[in-house]
């Protein structure tokens, strides 16, 4: 890049939103420079979904969305829909497959989703420049100035793209929210979403030898309950269920664990000691779970118990109260380190939700993960970053 150039837009962020943004506002005849300090475009798409990146979900709906104002994402959810992203991947022949619970993804690779963007970006012209870190941003009478390692670019519209903290080790910074600030944007607390729960110690030892073990569990926080797998780590508890809950449960908090939801787990073991008293409550149990796991609850919750004839029905209630009322304060989560997404962020009430220009600063826009808008797991936080580019490419 040379000294100083000049161009209608400049994004910063070569992620899912930037890349959506520069192809719609190089569309519309706009001079666009996409800037990213990776080597790479579309890092996240190509490391998501265990490499076939869930594209989007198609149920995508603002009820899977976390956010200070839960509203704020229907404008642009309805201005650019998963039907809308699905018909750009049939266009360009991407076959795809849904896994579970509307969930799209490649059959092939995610670079298929990378390409498509990067080939769109050419075709609209507009400019990529990678490896290009950013340094100062200030505004001026028409437009901004942005100072980057490779010179000077003055625009009239400034789109940041730049993404949430999640996952530093890939390029992750809190440059969007230091821009908000600079501007007077308000900030909505971030911290780490769609990442495994941690225990404590002693719990942690406790459930040591159920590393690696999964069921389909339900787990609820407060009224929010989601009903998918949940895995037993090293370091604590993974697997969709608790990702989606990680979301919602905060420091200190409670969270509880069914981990047989469908079963009647009273009827079962006091049909099973009519039965065969003989048995042991674990050996009854893993008629519901896994064997390790039927094991553990039933030596932890009944250690004296050899037979299930020597338990009364409240024993059996108290069985039963493990299995599908296990409740459990998680230690903490593992960070930003591996969660998926970044809750919080730039706060919707400083942005036009039909265009995502900032209210205050005319030709300044927020899109993607950088918004204080987060979604499930599930297809649902590329959605967003699709719509809310494709938004902000109509107007930047
Ligand atoms: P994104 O983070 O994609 O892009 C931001 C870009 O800005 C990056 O290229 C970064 O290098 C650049 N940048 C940052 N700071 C900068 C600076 N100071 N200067 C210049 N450039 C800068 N979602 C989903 O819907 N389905 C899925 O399958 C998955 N899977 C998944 C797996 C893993 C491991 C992770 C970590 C995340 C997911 N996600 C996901 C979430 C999804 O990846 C995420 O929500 C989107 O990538 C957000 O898109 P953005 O474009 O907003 O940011």
């Amino acid at each position: 890049m040379n000294a100083t150039r000049q161009a209608d837009v400049v994004i910063v962020g070569a992620g899912a939103a930037g890349m959506m943004c520069a192809i719609e506002a190089g569309r519309r005849g706009r001079s666009v420079i996409v800037l990213d300090h990776a080597r790479a475009p579309g890092e996240k798409i190509r490391i998501s979904g265990g490499g076939r990146c869930n594209f989007t979900n198609r149920d995508a709906a603002p009820r899977h969305y976390l956010s200070a104002n839960p509203s704020f994402c229907i404008s642009a959810l309805r201005q650019y829909s998963a039907q809308d992203f699905i018909r750009l991947v049939e266009v360009r022949g991407i076959a795809y497959h849904e896994k579970t619970l509307g969930q799209l993804f490649c059959d092939s690779s995610s670079r298929q989703i990378v390409e498509l963007l990067t080939d769109g970006l050419a075709a609209a012209g507009a400019e990529l420049s990678l490896s290009t870190g950013m340094r100062e941003v200030a505004k001026t009478p028409d437009g901004f100035r942005l100072e980057t390692d490779r010179g000077t670019l003055a625009c009239r519209s400034l789109v940041i793209a730049s993404g949430g903290r999640s996952i530093p080790k890939m390029g992750a910074t809190g440059f969007g929210y230091d821009v908000a600030t600079r501007f007077g944007l308000g900030i909505v607390p971030t911290r780490p979403g769609l990442v495994p729960l941690t225990l404590d110690p002693p719990t942690l030892e406790r459930l040591a030898p159920l590393a690696g073990v999964g069921v389909e569990a339900r787990v609820r926080h407060g009224r929010t309950a989601f009903e998918e797998g949940l895995l037993f780590t090293h370091r604590g508890l993974s697997g969709p269920s608790i990702l989606q809950i990680s979301s919602y449960w905060r420091e200190g908090e409670e969270i509880e664990i069914a981990l047989a939801p469908h079963a009647d787990v009273f009827a079962h073991l006091r049909e099973a000691r009519g039965r065969n008293g003989k048995q042991s409550p674990a050996t009854a149990l893993g008629a519901l779970l896994p064997k390790r796991l039927a094991q553990a609850i039933g030596e932890a919750a009944e250690p004296a118990a050899a037979r299930l004839a020597d338990l009364s029905d409240k024993a059996l209630r108290r069985l039963e109260q493990a299995v599908n009322g296990w409740r459990l304060k998680p230690a903490g989560s593992e960070g930003y380190r591996t969660a998926e997404v970044t809750l919080g962020g730039v706060d919707t009430a400083d942005l036009d939700s039909r265009t995502m220009q900032a209210r205050n600063v005319p030709g300044l826009y927020f899109i993607g993960e950088v918004v204080d808008v987060t979604g499930w797991l599930g297809g649902y936080n590329f959605q967003w970053a699709w719509s809310s580019g494709w938004v902000a490419g109509q107007h930047a």
